[in-house]
C-alpha cells in the first residue's frame, strides 16, 4: 500500500469510453496490487445526472470481466471508493458539485488530499474544462505539502494553432510541474526499453549514427477499422491520431542524445531537442516523401462525412538535421483496417563494405535491430555467422530476447496513474516536445491537401504505392 498523502482522483468524463475501457480497470488493478494510496476516493464527474449508487453500478458493470482477479469483499470495497458529481452547466459555478464532493471527502477524513484531475473527455472540450477547473479553485492548493495535477490525453489539438492555444491555456492556469500530458506509448515497457537498449550497451553506442545506420522504419499497423470512433477520428486522421505523438516519440527515443541522467528533466529535454531537429517539409519535398490513403468503406462509417478526405493511412520519410543523423531516412507509417497488428521499429545497418566478408560477396544481409513494441515485446538482432560445415560460408541468424513485462508492470494506464501520483513526469510529454512535434506535422498538414488520396481494401497491406516495404 502506498503510504502517501490521501488522494482524490477526479475523472472528468467519469462514465465515458476512456474511463470505462482504461481508467477504471487500471485503478482496479492498482487497488488489488496495493499500489494506490492507503486513503483515496475516485470522483466521477460528468453532465448526466447520476447518484453515487448509479455510478457504482457502472463501475460494477465495467469490472464484471475482471471479478475473478479478487474476492467479493475486496471488489465491494473498491466499488465503494467511487462517488459521482454532476456538472451544473447553467451556473457560474459549473464545478460546485465536484467541489462539494472533494470537500466532503476531506472533511470525512479530517485531512486535505492531493488531487488528480483526469480529463477523460473529448479534446474539443479541453480548453473550457481547463478554464472552469482553474476558476473553481480546485486545482490551486495553497500550501507546499499537497499537489493538484492535471492529466490530459493526446491529441493535444488537431491543428498546430489549436495545439499552441491549448498550451497557452495550460501554461496560463497551471505550472508545468502540474501538467501531465499523456502519450500512453511512452509508458509502454518496450518503448521505455529503447533508452536502456541504446545507452546501457557500449556495443551499440558507437554504431548508432549515420556512419553505420542505413535507414530506420517505424511502423504501427492496426487490424481494427475506425469502428465507433468515426466522429472523433474524422476530425483528426491517422497522422494526428498516432503520428504527431506515439510515432514521433518513438523516433525521438531512437535518435535523441544520451541524457545526463535518468531524471524527467534530462530525458524530456533530450527528446524535445531532437524533435526540434526534424527537417520541415516544403512544397518540393512533401510530394515524394509522403503517402496518404483511406480504406474503402471509411466514408460509410457513422460520424464520418460521406465525402471525407481524412486519411486512415499515412507514410512519411523524415530526416533529422544533426551531425549524427544527417542523411538517414526515417520511414514512418501507420494505418487502420490493415492485414496485421504490429508496432515495430527496424534499424537497418549498412552492409560490410570491404574485405572478405563484404556482404554482397558472401550473400548475407546487413545487421538489423528490430524492436517489437506489440503484439509481442521483443528485441531481435540479426547477425552474420559462419554456417556450420566444412565450407566457409556465412549466413544470417537472429538473436531474440522476449521481454516478459506484463506480469511485472501491468498496462500503460497503470503506469501513467501511478507516475502522476508520484510526480514523475518522465513518460509524459513536455510543452517543448508537443510544440516541436507539431511544428513538423504542421509542415505536412499545410500541404496535405495537395497529396493524392489513395484507396485500399480493408484487411489489405495498405495502398499499392508505398515509400518502403
Ligand atoms: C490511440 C489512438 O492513441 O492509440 C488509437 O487514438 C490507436 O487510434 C491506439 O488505436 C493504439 O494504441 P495501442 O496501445 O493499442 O497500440
Amino acid at each position: 500500500m502506498n503510504e502517501v498523502i490521501p488522494t482524490t482522483i477526479c475523472i472528468l468524463g467519469g462514465a465515458g469510453d476512456l474511463a470505462r475501457k482504461k481508467l477504471i480497470p487500471a485503478l482496479f488493478d492498482l487497488y488489488i496490487e496495493n499500489k494506490l494510496p492507503t486513503t483515496f476516493r475516485v470522483i466521477g464527474f460528468a453532465r448526466t445526472e447520476r447518484s453515487n449508487e448509479d455510478y457504482r453500478e457502472i463501475v460494477k458493470e465495467v469490472l464484471f470481466p475482471f471479478v475473478s482477479k479478487t474476492d467479493s469483499s475486496t471488489l465491494s470495497a473498491f466499488i465503494e471508493t467511487f462517488f459521482y458529481a454532476t456538472t451544473v452547466s447553467d451556473s457560474d459555478d459549473t464545478y460546485i458539485h465536484l467541489k462539494e464532493a472533494v470537500e466532503n471527502f476531506e472533511t470525512e477524513i479530517g485531512a486535505k488530499t492531493n488531487r488528480l484531475f483526469y480529463l477523460a473527455i473529448p479534446p474539443f472540450e479541453y480548453e473550457t474544462t481547463l478554464t472552469n477547473l482553474y476558476h473553481s479553485g480546485l486545482a490551486a492548493l495553497d500550501d507546499n505539502t499537497h499537489f493538484a495535477r492535471i492529466l490530459i490525453e493526446k491529441p493535444f489539438g488537431n491543428t498546430f494553432s489549436a495545439a499552441k492555444s491549448l498550451d497557452v491555456t495550460l501554461q496560463k492556469f497551471f505550472k508545468e510541474e502540474q501538467i501531465f500530458r499523456i502519450d500512453h506509448y511512452l509508458a509502454k515497457e518496450a518503448v521505455q526499453n529503447i533508452l536502456s537498449f541504446r545507452f546501457a550497451n557500449i556495443l551499440l553506442q558507437s554504431a548508432w549514427n549515420n556512419a553505420y545506420v542505413k535507414e530506420v522504419h517505424i511502423t504501427l499497423k492496426e487490424k481494427n477499422n475506425v469502428a465507433t470512433r468515426g466522429s472523433f477520428y474524422d476530425k483528426v486522421g491517422a497522422l494526428i491520431d498516432v503520428g504527431q505523438n506515439h510515432l514521433l516519440q518513438i523516433l525521438a527515443l531512437i535518435t535523441m542524445d544520451e541524457p545526463k541522467s535518468l531524471s524527467a528533466k534530462d530525458i524530456r529535454g533530450k527528446r524535445a531537442e531532437i524533435l526540434s531537429k526534424l527537417k520541415i517539409f516544403t512544397d518540393d519535398t512533401l510530394q515524394q516523401n509522403c503517402i496518404k490513403a483511406q480504406y474503402i468503406g471509411y466514408q460509410d462509417t457513422e460520424g464520418v462525412a460521406s465525402n471525407s478526405q481524412t486519411e486512415t493511412y499515412f507514410e512519411f520519410k523524415a530526416g533529422i538535421d544533426t551531425e549524427a543523423w544527417r542523411g538517414v531516412p526515417f520511414y514512418v507509417r501507420s494505418g487502420k483496417a490493415l492485414d496485421e497488428e504490429k508496432v515495430l521499429v527496424e534499424i537497418l545497418f549498412h552492409d560490410v563494405a570491404t574485405g572478405p566478408f563484404e556482404t554482397s560477396s558472401c550473400f548475407t544481409v546487413g545487421n538489423k535491430v528490430e524492436l517489437s513494441i506489440s503484439p509481442t515485446e521483443e528485441t531481435t538482432l540479426t547477425l552474420n555467422v559462419k554456417e556450420p560445415g566444412r565450407k566457409y560460408q556465412v549466413e544470417s541468424k537472429k538473436l531474440l530476447y522476449t521481454h516478459d513485462t506484463k506480469a511485472v508492470t501491468g498496462n500503460a494506464y497503470e503506469k501513467v496513474l501511478l507516475d502522476c501520483i508520484e510526480g514523475d513526469q518522465t513518460v509524459f510529454a513536455s510543452t517543448d516536445e508537443v510544440l516541436a512535434s507539431w511544428e513538423f506535422i504542421h509542415s505536412i498538414m499545410e500541404l496535405w491537401g495537395t497529396v493524392v488520396m489513395q484507396k485500399y481494401a480493408q484487411g489489405s497491406n495498405g495502398p499499392e504505392e508505398k515509400l518502403f516495404n
